[in-house]
C-alpha cells in the first residue's frame, strides 16, 4: 500500500486546495502540472516539498491552503455507484465489530468501496479483507476508488463478484472469518452462510436503513440459535458552531443514515443460556396497545360512565348542528 499520510508533499500525492471563496480543488501532484483557475495559475512544483498544511500563492497572488485529504474527505467526495457508509457509521462499525489489526474480515456488498477503505486501514497489512458484491459495475467503482486513495490495490484485499449467499461458502473455509459486515438490503438472507464462515466468538454487524429491516434481521439472527442475543443502536452526530460567544448546535444535521445490529457467533453446539426475561411477542395484545394510549403516559383515564356521557353530548351537538342546518335551508328557500 502506498497510502501517504504525512510528511512533505511529493509527486503523486493527492492534495486538497482551499482557494478564494473557500472553493475546493483536489489535485494529484504531477511533474510540470498546473492548476488553472480564473484567479491565475498554481504550479504543482510550488507544492512539492512543502509541509502538509502549507499556504501557497498562485500567479495572481491568491492564496491556497494545501492539505492531504483525510479518508473521510475522500469517501465523501469519491465517485459513487451505490450509497456509501458515512464516516460516522464506519467508525461505529469498526468499534462494534471490534475490527483489529490482522483480522480476516468479510464485507458485502462492497458498493462504492467506502467501508472497504476503513476496514483495510483497521486490519493493516497483516489482515485480510474479502469484499463480495453482486454487481460487477459497483465492484469496478469500488476497486477504482480504493486504488485512487491507496495508490494501488492492496495485496490483502480481494473483491469477489457474486451473491454472498452463494459466493461466501465457495470462497472461504468454514469457521475461518473473524468479522463480517453486511451492508445490503436483505442481510437475513445471508445470515446462514455468515454463521458457517465465522469463527466461534466472531462478530457479525449489519448496517440497515429501516426499522423493518432491523427487526427482520434481529429475529432471523435469534431464530438460528447460533449467535448471542443481538444488540442494536444508531448514531446521531450533531455538529456545533463554536465561534466567539456564538456557541450552539448547527441548525442542520443529517438526522438518519442507518441502524447497526451486531451479534457474536456461539461455539459449535453451544446453546445460549435461557434469557431471564419475558419472551418478545410477535403479535400485539390489548396490553401492548395500552402502552401507546394517554393512560399509559399519566393522562386521566376516562370511565365507561363518563364515556357514555360524552357520547350523548357529542350526539346532542350533532343533532343541534343538523337542526341548525335544516333551519338555514328553510330560511334560504
Ligand atoms: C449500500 S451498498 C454498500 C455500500 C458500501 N458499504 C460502501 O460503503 O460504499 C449495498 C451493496 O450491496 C450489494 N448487495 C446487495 N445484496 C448483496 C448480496 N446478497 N451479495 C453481494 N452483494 C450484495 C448491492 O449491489 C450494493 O452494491
Amino acid at each position: 500500500m502506498t497510502e501517504r499520510l504525512s510528511g512533505p508533499f511529493r509527486l503523486g500525492d493527492r492534495v486538497q486546495l482551499t482557494g478564494p471563496k473557500a472553493r475546493l480543488h483536489t489535485i494529484t501532484l504531477r511533474e510540470g502540472g498546473e492548476l488553472h483557475t480564473h484567479h491565475g495559475v498554481l504550479r504543482h512544483a510550488d507544492l512539492v516539498g512543502q509541509p502538509d498544511g502549507s499556504v501557497v500563492a498562485n500567479s495572481g497572488g491568491h492564496e491556497y491552503l494545501a492539505l492531504r485529504p483525510l479518508l473521510r474527505d475522500f469517501v465523501m467526495s469519491m465517485p459513487r455507484g451505490a450509497a456509501i457508509v458515512y464516516p460516522k457509521d464506519a467508525a461505529q462499525i469498526l468499534a462494534e465489530a471490534d475490527v483489529f489489526p490482522g483480522a480476516t474480515v468479510v464485507e458485502a456488498g462492497v458498493g462504492s468501496g467506502a467501508l472497504s477503505l476503513w476496514l483495510l486501514r483497521a486490519i493493516g497489512a497483516e489482515g485480510r479483507l474479502v469484499s463480495f458484491e453482486r454487481r460487477e459495475d459497483f465492484a469496478s467503482v469500488a476497486r477504482a476508488n480504493v486504488e485512487t486513495f491507496l495508490g494501488d490495490i492492496p495485496p490483502n484485499w480481494d473483491v469477489v463478484v457474486g451473491d454472498l449467499a452463494e459466493a461466501l461458502p465457495a470462497t472461504l473455509a468454514a469457521a475461518s472469518v473473524d468479522r463480517v459486515v453486511l451492508d445490503m438490503l436483505a442481510p437475513w438472507e445471508c445470515i446462514d452462510v455468515v454463521a458457517e464462515a465465522l469463527t466461534p466468538g466472531g462478530v457479525v454487524v449489519c448496517y440497515v436503513a429501516t426499522a423493518t429491516q432491523l427487526s427482520r434481521v434481529a429475529e432471523y439472527i435469534r431464530s438460528t440459535g447460533l449467535f448471542t442475543e443481538p444488540d442494536a443502536n444508531e448514531t446521531m452526530v450533531r455538529g456545533w458552531h463554536v465561534e466567539g460567544l456564538a456557541v450552539r448546535p448547527d441548525h442542520r444535521m443529517i438526522a438518519h443514515t442507518g441502524f447497526l445490529i451486531w451479534a457474536r457467533r456461539l461455539a459449535p453446539g453451544a446453546i445460549l443460556p435461557e434469557v431471564k426475561r419475558r419472551a418478545s411477542k410477535s403479535s400485539y395484545g390489548d396490553e401492548d396497545v395500552e402502552l401507546w394510549t394517554p393512560g399509559a403516559v399519566g393522562d386521566r383515564q376516562i370511565t365507561d360512565k363518563n364515556l357514555r356521557k360524552r357520547v350523548r353530548e357529542a350526539e346532542r351537538a350533532a343533532e343541534g348542528a343538523r337542526q341548525a342546518a335544516g333551519a338555514g335551508d328553510e330560511e334560504s328557500e
